[in-house]
Parts: C-alpha cells; structure tokens; sequence
C-alpha cells in the first residue's frame, strides 16, 4: 500500500488517485494543504504532522512513520511534499521513497526549481522522479523527462502536465515490483 506525503495544491496526489493507485493514507505538514481535501474526497485516511507540535522533527518523522505503517504503508510517495525528512523516517522505509521534481536534476534542486530554471536561462528543464535521500533532492534518478522553457507562459503547465502522467507510470512500476 501507498502513502502520499504533500505539502500544497495536491495536483500530483491527485494524479496518483486518478491512476487507480491504492494509496492508503495521505499525510502533511501543513493543516491548510489542498492534499487534505483530496484525500478526504477520495475517502482516503488523513493527517496533519505538523513539526510544531513535537519536540523537534525526528519525533514528528517517527510518529508519521508509526502512523503510516499502521495503516499498511510499504510505499512513500512525496507528491510536493516540502520538508526534508531525517532518519527517523528514512530508516523505515529505505529504498521504498520516490519524490517529483521539476527539473532535471540535479540542476535546481529545492523548492523553487522552475523559477530557478527561468533565471538561469536554460532552453530546456524538464521532471525528474527519484528515491528519496537525506539531501535535498539527491537521491538517485529513477526517471526523467525534459520539457522546453519556451513558451515561457506555459511553462508551469506544460512541467505539471508531465508529472501527473510520469509519477503514476513510475509509481505502478515499482510498485509491482
Ligand atoms: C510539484 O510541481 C512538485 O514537483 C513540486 O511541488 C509541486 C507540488 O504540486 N515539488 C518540489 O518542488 C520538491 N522539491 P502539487 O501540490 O499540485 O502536487
């Protein structure tokens, strides 16, 4: 079973749930995460974590885990998902991790990559689907597909456009795995 970590609009948390994907809960750090609203729509378990509500964020991470776990989670999918996550956490999922990216990385790690891509001027950035590691989006790429920065106007939604068909493909790959 899958569980979805989010922290915004929840478009790609979406996307998973549109794919049929069996996703049994969704969590957040964030209690005003569109993600939440598309869970409970989905009649899919949810939470809020928030890091202020525990002594510091390995003690969030485990109780996430716990919490995750106890509902049959074997599968982590960071869908916008805006917090690095500590041991605590990695531990008990190692190698069973994925993010999304928008970008080719490792060009733009963080969390403002396709802002970072127009100011840097590059012709070409793209999406990237990659295991999760302590670092800020460093763990080793899974898959990647570049898209053009021009037209600039679309840019935005041209990079969601592709992770919503990227991150299910990938996800029901290593998931039947
Ligand atoms: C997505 O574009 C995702 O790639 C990005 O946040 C957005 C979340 O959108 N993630 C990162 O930048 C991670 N470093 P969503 O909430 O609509 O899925």
């Amino acid at each position: 079973m899958i569980g979805v970590l989010a922290s915004g609009e929840g478009s790609n948390l979406q996307a998973l749930i549109d794919a049929g994907l069996p996703i049994a809960a969704v969590a957040s750090n964030r209690g005003d995460a569109g993600a939440l609203a598309r869970a409970e729509a989905a009649w899919i378990p949810n939470r809020v974590f928030d890091v202020d509500g525990y002594s510091d964020r390995a003690a969030r991470d485990r109780e996430l885990a716990d919490w995750l776990q106890l509902r049959g989670v074997d599968f982590v999918v960071l869908a916008g998902y805006m917090h690095l996550l500590t041991p605590a956490f990695l531990d008990r999922f190692r190698d069973r991790i994925v993010n999304v990216h928008p970008s080719l990385l490792p060009q733009f790690p963080g969390a403002r990559a396709i802002a970072d891509a127009l100011a840097a001027g590059v012709d070409t950035t793209g999406v990237t689907v990659h295991y999760v590691d302590e670092g800020l989006d460093t763990g080793a790429v899974i898959r990647q597909e570049p898209v053009t920065v021009e037209p600039r106007a679309t840019l935005v939604e041209r990079i969601h456009a592709v992770e919503h068909r990227l991150l299910p493909e990938v996800v029901r790959e290593l998931c039947a795995h």
